[in-house]
């Protein structure tokens, strides 16, 4: 089977942008591909290196929502970026051989830098570490020689890096030895926050996997809709419905959302009565996960083991890559 690899940072609990956008994603790639799941702290600290209280519980929790979510560590290997230091040695020989303007120009790089810029903290510098992003990004992916990454698209540049810095390797020392990843992206469509922007923890816009049934219910009846509709019969325009309908589209069976669009267009159904609806169905779709998640909240020691076991089974497979490359470099 081919090998795959693919990482999140480790942000804390994960939310439906992360579940809907990647993690489904991930789930059934497990039956075609010989997938390498891991939680990157390294990344997280690029940013977060100044509030380190609560990494330990966010790797946690990032991997208890995967398993929550169905990533199956029978089929998959779930793992730890810092549990692997030869990732941090390939990255030293990666970033020997990686020209400075590609890591400055990479655009993802550039927005998180201006994130920085705006946060009033300390912490506002780029660091030497955050330049180094996708050189880290890098060596995660080649450090299991693998074939291809599911990202989603906000991820796609990093990867063109990744595949320049495998050329440049296997150019400079006359190798073939390094595969040229290529992004597997997924088909789904991004599902936006509750007012409207992409789904982030930072804006405040976002559902937990976590969330109660009852904050879940409330978060949506929050969410936006039809703005020129005042009064519950006024006649709705469903495709200017900006948060409503387009849950309704990702939640809903075909002959629901016509029903809605035909009642809401009519006058015949109240924002309210229909984010109510909604709500009940966004939780009947997350409700086995929740009873899942639960259990793995609840034996937080199984969610050890199978860290631990997961990430002494790609040292293994990273000590092997390793050897190669020094051996290509011509280190002692
Ligand atoms: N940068 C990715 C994100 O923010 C996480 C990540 C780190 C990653 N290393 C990776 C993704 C390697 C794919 C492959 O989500
Ligand atoms: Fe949106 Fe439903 Fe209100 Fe129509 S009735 S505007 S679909 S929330």
């Amino acid at each position: 089977m081919e090998r795959i690899v693919s990482g999140m940072r480790s942000t804390g609990r994960l939310h439906l942008g992360h579940y809907l956008g990647v993690i489904q994603n991930w789930v059934e790639l497990q039956n075609k591909y010989d997938c390498y799941y891991f939680v990157a702290d390294w990344h997280a600290l690029t940013t977060k290196y100044d509030n380190t209280k609560n990494l330990r519980q966010d790797v946690l929790d990032v991997v208890i929502d995967w398993l929550a979510c169905g990533i199956d560590p029978e089929k998959s290997t779930i793992y730890v970026q810092s549990l692997i230091p030869e990732i941090a040695e390939l990255n030293i020989y990666l970033s020997m051989i990686t020209p400075q303007n590609w890591v400055e120009r990479d655009p993802t790089l550039k927005d998180m830098a201006k994130i920085l810029r705006n946060k009033e903290s300390a912490n506002s510098q780029i660091s030497y570490g955050l330049i180094g992003y996708p050189v880290l990004m890098s060596s995660d992916i080649m450090m299991l020689n693998a074939t291809a990454v599911p990202v989603g698209v906000d991820q796609v540049a990093h990867i063109e890096i990744t595949r320049d810095i495998v050329r440049r390797f296997n150019n400079l020392y006359k190798t073939d030895f390094f595969n040229e990843p290529r992004p597997l992206l997924n088909n789904c469509s991004l599902i936006c926050g509750l007012d409207g922007n992409k789904m982030s923890k930072s804006y405040d816009n976002d559902i937990k996997i976590s969330d109660t049934e009852e904050i879940t219910a409330k978060k949506i009846m929050s969410a936006i809709t039809d703005r020129s509709r005042i009064r519950r019969d006024d006649l709705g325009h469903p495709d200017q419905c900006e948060v409503a309908f387009k849950y309704w589209k990702i939640f809903g069976d075909e002959n629901s959302v016509d029903n809605v669009r035909y009642e809401c267009e009519k006058g015949l159904r109240g924002c309210a009565d229909c984010k109510r609806q909604l709500g009940v169905l966004v939780n009947d779709r997350l409700k086995s996960i929740r009873e899942k998640r639960k259990y793995y909240e609840a034996h937080s020691d199984e969610v050890h083991s199978i860290i631990a076991k997961g990430s002494e089974k790609t040292r293994i497979e990273a000590k092997k890559v390793l050897d190669n490359v020094r051996n290509i470099i011509g280190m002692y």
